[in-house]
């Protein structure tokens, strides 16, 4: 069993009544973000989820103006699939978002998954990712913000309970594993080096794995995202179906 790691900063729970409010509340987040960054560092990077709830904020996105010289995109996870494919992070947002906005190509950085396995791919990002940030190897590079999702089986990015991608603590991408599915995925210790995190969970099928990420002790081997502690801030935005899974002693705020 293992205490949930204290967060540099604790997390902020921010709790809404229904998926559309919360939707509306992290685009305006994510916009406040983008901004600060680019006024602070002349650039913002940012690391996308996968999965269905953070389609309509992609699609929120589509709608607004944003320096689309400065912004760098990038997926924090993706299925082993052909960008073609439907159960592609990368084509669902590109369809949601990046298609109708007249970001430059160069600035998004899609997992190349056309390779001849997983493993090359993971390689392969993980090379993308070290020529985009002017970091050392030897150091992670810090996103300004990555967005995550977790699955009600307490997963987050593609690090699924009791895989291999758990225990990686060197390499920034790897591979994750989703029953016979492989992804791949950023590492914990590169989503920790974060300047903020935002999660987006909504769902009354959520409430069971919320009570185990945000209890005192459980084993975050069994429940990924409890691995989750960002340098930066630490944000989970919920409905409030997914809410009632919260442990009574967390604070939250309620929209
Ligand atoms: C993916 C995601 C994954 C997702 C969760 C929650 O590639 O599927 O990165 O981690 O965020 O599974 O998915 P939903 O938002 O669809 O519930």
């Amino acid at each position: 069993m293992t205490v949930a790691p204290p967060s540099l900063h604790a997390p902020k729970v921010n709790v809404f009544p229904d998926k559309a409010a919360l939707v509306t509340a992290a685009t305006e987040q994510v916009i406040e973000l983008i901004r600060a960054a680019i006024a602070a560092r002349g650039r913002c990077s940012i690391a996308l989820s996968g999965g269905s709830t953070p389609k309509p904020l992609y699609q929120a996105l589509a709608q607004t103006e944003l320096p689309w010289q400065q912004l760098y995109i990038y997926w924090g996870d993706e299925r082993y699939v052909p960008i073609t494919h439907s159960d592609s992070n990368a084509k669902m947002t590109q369809e949601a978002w990046l298609s109708q906005v007249p970001i430059p190509a160069e600035n998004i950085f899609i997992v190349p998954t056309d390779t001849d396995s997983p493993q090359t791919s993971a390689e392969r990002y993980q090379q993308a990712l070290m020529a985009s940030f002017d970091v050392p190897s030897s150091q992670l590079p810090q996103f300004d913000i990555i967005l995550l999702g977790m699955g009600d089986d307490g997963h987050t990015a593609s690090l699924f309970p009791h895989t291999a991608a758990l225990k990686e603590t060197e390499r920034w991408v790897t591979v994750g594993q989703k029953d016979d599915q492989p992804r791949i995925t950023f590492t914990a210790p590169l989503i920790n080096q974060a300047r903020h995190i935002i999660f987006l969970v909504a769902g009354a099928n959520k409430q069971s794995a919320l009570s185990q990420v945000f209890a005192p002790v459980a084993d975050s081997a069994t429940y990924p995202a409890r691995l989750i502690a960002p340098v930066g801030t630490l944000q989970w935005m919920l409905d409030a179906d997914a809410s009632q899974g919260l442990p009574q002693t967390i604070e939250r705020t309620v929209h």
